[in-house]
């Protein structure tokens, strides 16, 4: 198989409230993109890494991945399904597809390689890990109506891998389906397609708020290179 992987990041990173967009925050050093990008870079079966960026970005061309020969950029869309549409357009259709958030820079490597090997197998799946707190459901107002069994319940995160004509035309049908595509997988199961969960390390967490940046700086630090 080829497998291709796919960044959409180009985001603005509203709840970040920073004065430029949290993939170019420097984490331990280097931009969270780069973090994000660097195992894609690095890994042997990937061919390519597509990567989205806003069509304002100013900041992309000053890092150091922007002239590797495996980067390509597009400019992305609306919404964060716009800009992996936009990156699923210059792919080859044969390709397996990992699409992985910029605001995801401490995947390892052991997990995307879970990915590949499922892939392998013909598998669409997509990095998870199970809920480990009490799960409740709750009324606008903020009151609790009920709990619910978290037996079943998982964080989905980033990567998650499919073939890319598949994913193309399940993406771009979910859309005209009216469906909230806010991952891959979300139109995918819509789709009637079969998705498998692959247990990943939870502490692969989307760099969302202010406070998540120094636990992402304390995550990266640990891993073993
Ligand atoms: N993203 C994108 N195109 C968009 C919106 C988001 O490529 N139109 C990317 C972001 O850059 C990020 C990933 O999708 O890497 C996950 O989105 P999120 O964490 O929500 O990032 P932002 O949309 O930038 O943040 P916010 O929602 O707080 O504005
Ligand atoms: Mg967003």
């Amino acid at each position: 198989l080829s497998f291709t992987a796919v960044i959409p990041a180009a985001g603005i990173g509203q709840r970040m409230a920073c004065d430029y967009p949290k993939q170019y925050l420097p984490i331990n050093g280097q931009a969270m993109l780069s973090h994000s990008a660097r195992l894609f870079i690095e890994h042997p079966a990937i061919e390519r890494v597509v990567i989205a960026l806003h069509p304002q970005d100013h900041w992309f061309a000053g890092l150091q991945i922007a002239n590797h020969s495996k980067i390509s950029t597009v400019i992305g869309g609306e919404q964060r399904v716009d800009s992996v549409l936009a990156a699923l357009d210059v792919i080859d259709s044969t390709h397996w597809v990992l699409v992985h958030d910029a605001a995801r820079p401490c995947l390892v490597k052991d997990d995307l390689d879970k990915l590949i090997a499922r892939a392998e197998l013909n598998q669409c799946a997509i990095l998870a890990s199970p809920v480990r707190d009490t799960m409740k459901c709750a009324m606008a107002n903020h009151v609790i109506d009920h709990t619910v069994d978290r037996s079943r319940l998982w964080h989905a995160m980033t990567p998650q891998s499919f073939p890319c004509d598949k994913l193309r035309r399940v993406l771009r049908d979910a859309l005209i389906g009216g469906v909230n595509v806010t991952d891959e997988a979300s139109a995918m199961e819509w789709a009637g397609e079969t998705v498998h969960l692959v247990v990943g390390r939870q502490d692969n967490l989307k760099v969302t708020h202010p406070e998540d940046l120094a636990l992402a700086e304390f995550i990266l630090a640990r891993q073993k290179r």
